[in-house]
C-alpha cells in the first residue's frame, strides 16, 4: 500500500468512494488467471454483429478548434442475450464514443463527471501539457449540487486542481497520425474503472495518411479487444479487494498477475462477427485489457500487413502471420479477404487463449465490391535512431512484490519527483523487470534500441508509446521529451501493478 493509499483510507475515501463502487467486495480467493472463483455465462459466439462506436460530433467550431462534450455515467449495456450489464463509460457506452482529430488542429474536450467517483481521463498517446494529460491524482469529482460537501472535499485533499463535475482538455495534436485512445486514469483505481468501461478512440489523422492508397471509410475499423468476467446476473465481475485484507498473508499474491477476464468482448461486443466484402480491410487494433496480452493468428493462416503502431504508421508495411499485442498497445493491419469466395468465415484467433478466449472474432466475406486500396511500399519515412547525441543513460527495474509494485525499489509517491529530465534531450533508457511488464511512458514517442542486444524486429520500428517486456527481458528505448516542461509520469500498463504503485513520476525541466 503506497502514502497515498492509506492516506486516501484515512479520510475514509478509499471505502466509500472507491472500492464499493468500483465494483463491490467480493472474495479475493481464487483470483489466479488459471481459475477464476466466477465463470461467465456460456454464450454461443460470433452472434452479435461487431458494434462500430459512434464518432463523436463536436458542439462547435471555430478556425482553430473543436469542441466536444462528454458525460461520464453509468450505462446499461447488452453483451450477454437477455440480460443488462451496468457498465461506467464515456456518454454512457462502452467503447466510448470515438473523437476523429486532425494533426495540428486543437481538440477542447469538456469531460463531465456523473459516475459516483472520482475520474480522471488520459489521452494515451497523446503529447500534450502536463495540466491535460491527465496526472492521475488530477481527479474530477462527482458533480454534485452539495457545496458544502464539495468545499470539505477540497479541504480535505488540500488540493486547489480538484474540480467538480466538469474539466476541459485541450489538445494541440502536433504530432504525426496515429491510433491513440482516452481512458480513466484515476491512482489506484485505474484497473477497475477502465474494466467498467472508460475507454475510447480517439483517431488522429493527417494528409500524409490519406495521400496513401490504403482502405478508408468503411473499411477503416477500429478495434478495441478486451477480456472481462461475468456474473450471471450480467453484471462485470472485477474482484475488488477490502483494504482491511491486505495485511492477510498471500491475499495480495492473487493479484500478481493483474485480472483476467474469460471472456472476450471486442467493442463491446461478444466475440462478434462482421461481415466485410471481397477486399482489403484496415484494422487498428488495441488491446485495452487490464492484464492480458494475445497472440493474434486467422484461422486461414493468412498473414496480417502491419502498417502501423502505437505511434502511427510504420515507415514500411510488415508481413505477420501472428501479433503479439500487449496491453495498450495498437497495431494497425490490413487484411485483404480478396482471395476468398463469398460465403468464407475466418475466425480472428488469440494462439496464447484457451477455452473461450482463443477466438476473438470472425469475418463473413459476404458481398463483393471493387477494392481501390494498394499496399503502398514505403509508409512513414521515420529515421533511425541516433544515438549519438545522447546526453543522459538511465536504467529502470520493474518488481511486483506482493501487494507492491516498484520501478527501482519505489512505488508510486504522487509528492515524489524520481527523475529530473531536460526538455529535448535524447536519452537512453535501459528497462527490465521480474515479469511481464508492458511499460508505458507519458507525453513521449519512443524508438526501441534492441532487445536483449538484438535489434528489434520490423514491426517495432515506428514509434512507439508503449514496450512490452517478458520476464528478465532487457530492453533498450531512446527517448526523448519534447514541446512541454513539467511533471508527467511512466508506469507498467499492467493496470493492477500500475494501481499497486508500479508508477513514477518524473519533471522535463
Ligand atoms: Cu494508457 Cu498512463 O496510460
Ligand atoms: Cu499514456
Ligand atoms: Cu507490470
Amino acid at each position: 500500500m503506497n502514502i497515498t493509499r492509506r492516506a486516501l483510507l484515512k479520510r475514509g475515501l478509499l471505502s466509500s468512494a472507491g472500492l464499493v463502487l468500483a465494483g463491490g467486495l467480493a472474495s479475493p480467493v481464487g483470483l489466479l488467471r488459471a481459475a477464476p472463483s466466477i465463470v461467465s455465462p456460456w454464450v454461443e459466439p460470433f452472434q452479435a454483429p461487431l458494434p462500430i462506436p459512434p464518432v463523436l460530433q463536436p458542439v462547435s467550431s471555430d478556425t482553430t478548434t473543436d469542441y466536444y462534450e462528454m458525460t461520464q455515467k453509468v450505462g446499461q449495456a447488452h453483451i450477454l442475450p437477455g440480460l443488462i450489464t451496468p457498465i461506467w463509460g464515456y456518454n454512457g457506452i462502452f467503447p466510448g464514443p470515438t473523437i476523429e482529430a486532425r494533426c495540428g488542429c486543437r481538440v477542447v474536450i469538456r469531460q463531465m463527471n456523473e459516475l459516483p467517483v472520482p475520474v480522471s481521463t488520459h489521452l494515451h498517446g497523446g503529447i500534450v501539457s502536463p495540466e491535460n494529460d491527465d496526472d492521475p491524482t488530477d481527479l474530477i469529482w462527482p458533480a454534485t449540487s452539495d457545496q458544502g460537501a464539495r468545499r470539505r472535499r477540497q479541504k480535505d485533499m488540500q488540493d486547489t486542481s480538484l474540480q467538480s463535475g466538469m474539466k476541459d482538455y485541450i489538445y494541440l495534436n502536433n504530432q504525426s497520425n496515429a491510433t491513440l485512445w482516452y481512458h480513466d486514469h484515476r491512482m489506484n483505481f485505474t484497473g477497475p474503472q477502465i474494466y467498467k468501461g472508460l475507454a475510447g478512440f480517439y483517431l488522429l489523422k493527417d494528409e500524409l495518411e490519406e495521400q496513401l492508397p490504403l482502405p478508408t471509410g468503411e473499411r477503416d475499423i477500429p478495434i478495441m479487444i478486451v477480456d472481462r468476467i461475468f456474473r450471471t446476473d450480467g453484471s462485470l465481475f472485477y474482484p475488488s479487494l477490502d483494504p482491511t485484507l491486505t495485511t492477510t498473508p498471500g491475499v495480495w499474491e492473487a493479484y500478481q498477475n493483474g485480472v483476467c477476464g474469460d471472456t472476450i468482448l471486442v467493442n463491446g461486443a461478444l466475440q462478434p462477427f462482421f461481415e466485410v466484402a471481397n477486399t482489403r480491410y484496415r484494422f487498428r487494433l488495441l488491446n485495452a485489457s487490464n492484464a492480458r496480452q494475445f497472440r493474434l493468428a486467422l484461422s486461414t493462416e493468412q498473414p496480417f500487413v502491419q502498417v502501423g503502431s502505437d505511434g502511427g504508421l510504420l515507415p514500411a508495411p510488415v508481413s505477420r502471420r501472428t501479433i503479439d499485442i500487449a496491453q495498450a498497445e495498437r497495431c494497425d493491419v490490413l487484411i485483404d479477404f480478396s482471395d476468398y469466395p463469398i460465403g468464407t468465415q475466418i475466425v480472428l484467433k488469440n494462439l496464447w487463449g484457451t477455452g473461450r478466449t482463443a477466438d476473438i472474432m470472425r469475418f463473413d466475406v459476404v458481398r463483393q465490391e471493387e477494392d481501390e486500396s494498394v499496399v503502398p511500399s514505403q509508409l512513414a519515412p521515420l529515421d533511425a535512431p541516433d544515438i549519438t547525441s545522447v546526453e543522459a543513460i538511465r536504467a529502470f527495474r520493474f518488481l511486483m512484490h506482493h501487494d507492491k509494485g516498484t520501478i527501482n525499489g519505489k512505488s508510486f509517491d504522487a509528492h515524489r519527483t524520481d527523475a529530473l529530465l531536460r526538455l529535448n534531450a535524447s536519452e537512453i533508457w535501459e528497462l527490465m523487470g521480474n515479469g511481464d511488464h508492458p511499460i508505458h511512458i507519458h507525453n513521449a514517442l519512443f524508438q526501441v534500441l534492441d532487445r536483449d542486444g538484438d535489434p528489434p524486429d520490423p514491426h517495432e520500428c515506428g514509434l512507439k508509446d508503449i514496450i512490452f517486456l517478458r520476464k528478465g527481458e532487457c530492453a533498450r528505448i531512446l527517448v526523448r521529451f519534447t514541446d512541454y516542461r513539467g511533471p508527467y509520469v511512466f508506469h507498467c500498463h499492467n493496470l493492477e501493478h500500475e494501481d499497486m504503485g508500479m508508477m513514477s513520476r518524473f519533471e522535463v525541466v
